[in-house]
């Protein structure tokens, strides 16, 4: 069975939603390590209920980002890990580390890649003025926010909302995708053609897809 190495910075949330995935037996996967880039990230409290083994690796122990990177690496393969999830992972990893893992590299961003990359997405999605916004499940290319995309769910910008309301409400899609995202890759269904993904044998045409699933 794959085991899935976690990174994580902060609160952790997206992380609980796959220990909880797991425990329920829908993740095709085991969690093999959890890697917080911040001593002290309420996520790793959730590794330790858990039962995982975690670790924090943080870059201000490192001189350069390719050592910081380095010891990512060695911790996923000390572990035994064949994917790499990031889960509010904060930093930038080196072009380096995502060619090394490549298609083994996945991260969840919380809007409609390639709409709204980067940070404070949900602020530019509400002076944007779109009505429809959500969350990207992809493989992690060099640049930023940027790779295949493995899984998307639409969530609507309601009046009224605030970024913490937004936030909220794409977070509960976010628990519900990254699961069923890692699900299809853990399966081998996941195959990166031109850098498009193409899911073999989708149960239903709407498998990559929440909120609604078609
Ligand atoms: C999540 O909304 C995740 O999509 C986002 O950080 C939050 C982490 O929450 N990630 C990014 O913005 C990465 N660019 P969590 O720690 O509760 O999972």
């Amino acid at each position: 069975m794959t085991r899935l190495a976690v990174f994580i910075s902060g609160r952790g949330s997206n992380l609980q939603a796959l220990i909880d995935a797991r425990a329920r037996g829908e993740l095709a996967g085991e969690i093999g390590v959890v890697v917080s880039s911040r001593t002290g990230a309420p996520g790793l409290e959730r590794a330790q209920e858990a039962g995982l083994r975690h670790r924090v690796v943080d870059a201000a122990d490192y001189a350069s980002r390719e050592d910081f990177d380095a010891e990512l690496d060695n911790v996923a393969n000390q572990a035994g890990c064949g994917l790499i999830c990031l889960a509010g992972f904060m930093r930038i990893l080196t072009p380096g580390f995502a060619d090394a893992w490549r298609n083994r590299l996945v991260n969840i961003h919380p809007a409609l890649l390639p709409a709204f990359p980067g940070t404070a997405c949900h602020r530019r999605v509400l002076e944007s003025g779109v009505m429809i916004t959500g969350c990207t499940v992809h493989f992690v290319r060099p640049a930023l926010d940027a790779g295949p995309i493995i899984a998307q769910a639409a969530v609507p910008v309601l009046p009224g909302d605030d970024e913490r309301s937004l936030a909220d409400r794409v977070l509960v899609a976010e628990h519900r995708l990254y699961p069923m995202a890692l699900n299809l890759v853990l399966q081998g269904r996941v195959r990166v053609i031109g850098e498009r993904v193409v899911v073999d044998a989708p149960v239903r045409p709407g498998d990559m897809l929440v909120n609604p699933a078609p």
